[in-house]
């Protein structure tokens, strides 16, 4: 059975509180006098008795900054200017010559897709291990998902097999950078290059990721964030394109203003193409700004515990913890994600395990299920539209081109622990470890039900 937790109910059930900032950071928390001995869910004491830091992470500064906005009166970007400072400023942070601000993630992959000429009956090129939006932005275009399959050890997109999904029809790659880890970018890059296909990088969980040091999003011809209230820079929502090329920024500022270009500001009604209204506002703007004071020193801290972590954890038979490409130089961690391998837990199933964790106090998730085999899928292909559209051949053909049989796999075995657990004292990495050392020693005796 899976585990009934979303990626964005656990992220948002992790952390409860809206503390100050700084808060998530206090003292250490001792460990238990009793790290060893008997599980929580069998009666023995918890190996995590603190709480995890809360989520968001704000003082002074964004109440500061939401207020000045509000003052302004000036509450939309065409008025004001701080969708356009933070604009400037995340293109700086990500090292890329343009950033344009939009509504959400979802509106920044949409907009992607529709500035690069993804058309309707066109293919793109899909991973199914990633949040829905990935998926939804190709159907929102009446265009086919084609389902790469992920390499069980990266969690990522499996760059072998890219090459034998592509057709005449493929018109995008568009890997994600799964949980703030970067897919294998050098083989991509270069299968889109062959092929004469634009790369959009789905950065939605990368925020200050790198591969061989230079920041993600700026990789392919567009690299798509998301600032969810989940994500690791967040404005409860938000999302930003980086792109280096000036002309498809243009075509992405029309797409996101209802089809008016850069070049039409301060002319009226005037349009390059169709659009849609995507714009960020200035309080997301100001939000992400004050945020941004922040996300240097998170990051940092992220990736001391999760390297601290994965030290403790695969000494640990049966947890593999998602491996890195070696061009992947900065893990950003929106998600600390690991494989459990349940014949080396007695075979307790994953529910047994995540049940019992929790009951040592750390909530855990279950993460995706497969994509490619959800039936609103199946329901999509049938309509009256796409039948329209794509040979009945190739819908026939879908669901066995789609097979991603390893990513089956991954979904049946993968545990993920929040970005925010991450940002604790280096002692409740102990803490954890310790309850999953202590869970393996008892796993024979854990309750199945
Ligand atoms: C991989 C991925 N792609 C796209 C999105 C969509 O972003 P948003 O929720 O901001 O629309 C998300 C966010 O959850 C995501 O994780």
């Amino acid at each position: 059975m899976k585990h009934p937790i979303s990626r964005r109910n656990f992220l948002a059930a992790a952390p409860l509180a809206a503390p100050l900032a700084n808060s998530a950071l206090a003292a250490d928390t001792p460990l238990p006098a009793e790290t060893g001995g008997k599980p929580a869910i069998l009666g023995g004491s918890k190996a995590f008795t603190g709480t995890f830091p809360g989520w968001p992470v704000y003082d002074q500064t964004e109440e500061k900054a939401l207020v000045d906005t509000l003052r302004t009166g000036k509450w939309y970007r065409g008025s004001g200017q701080t969708v356009g400072k933070f604009e400037q400023a995340y293109a700086q942070l990500t090292g890329s010559k343009n950033c344009l601000a939009t509504a959400n993630g979802t509106s920044a992959l949409f907009t992607s897709l529709n500035a690069l000429g993804v058309e309707p009956g066109d293919e793109v090129i899909v991973p199914p291990y990633t949040f829905v939006a990935t998926i939804n932005v190709v159907l929102r275009q009446h265009a086919l998902p084609v389902f790469v399959d992920t390499d069980l050890e990266t969690f990522q997109m499996d760059a072998r097999k890219v090459e034998a999904a592509i057709t005449p029809q493929t018109r995008a790659i568009m890997p994600v950078h799964l949980g703030g880890s970067v897919c294998d970018l050098d083989a991509l890059l270069a299968i889109a290059a062959k092929h004469k296909i634009p790369l959009i990088e789905d950065a939605c969980q990368a925020h200050l990721a790198e591969w061989k040091g230079r920041k993600v999003g700026t990789y392919g011809q567009a690299g798509c964030f998301s600032f969810q209230a989940s994500k690791n820079l967040n404005s409860g929502e938000g999302g930003a394109i980086l792109t280096d090329d000036e002309e498809l920024r243009e075509r992405c500022y029309a797409f996101h203003n209802n089809g008016s270009g850069l070049k039409y500001i301060g002319t009226s009604f005037s349009y390059n193409s169709s659009g849609a209204n995507l714009r960020m506002t200035e309080f997301q703007g100001a939000l992400l700004l004050a945020q941004m004071t922040r996300i240097e020193a998170q990051a940092r801290t992220r990736t001391e515990n999760a390297r601290y972590l994965t030290s403790l954890l695969k000494d640990i038979p049966g947890i593999l913890p998602a491996r890195m490409y070696d061009g992947c130089t900065r893990n950003a961690y929106h998600l600390y994600m690991f494989r459990y391998d349940k014949t080396r837990f007695a075979n307790a199933p994953r529910s047994v395990f995540l049940k019992a964790l929790s009951a040592e106090g750390i909530p855990a998730a279950s993460g995706y299920t497969p994509l490619n085999t959800q039936p609103f899928l199946k329901n999509v292909l049938a309509s009256r539209g796409y039948k329209k559209l794509f040979p009945e051949k190739v819908l026939a053909e879908w669901q066995e081109r789609n097979r991603c049989p390893v990513n089956d796999r991954l979904c049946d075995e993968a545990v993920w622990f929040s970005q925010t657990m991450l940002l604790s004292p280096r002692s409740a990495m102990d803490q954890i470890a310790d309850a999953v050392r202590k869970i393996q020693a008892n796993a024979s005796a854990l309750p199945r039900a």
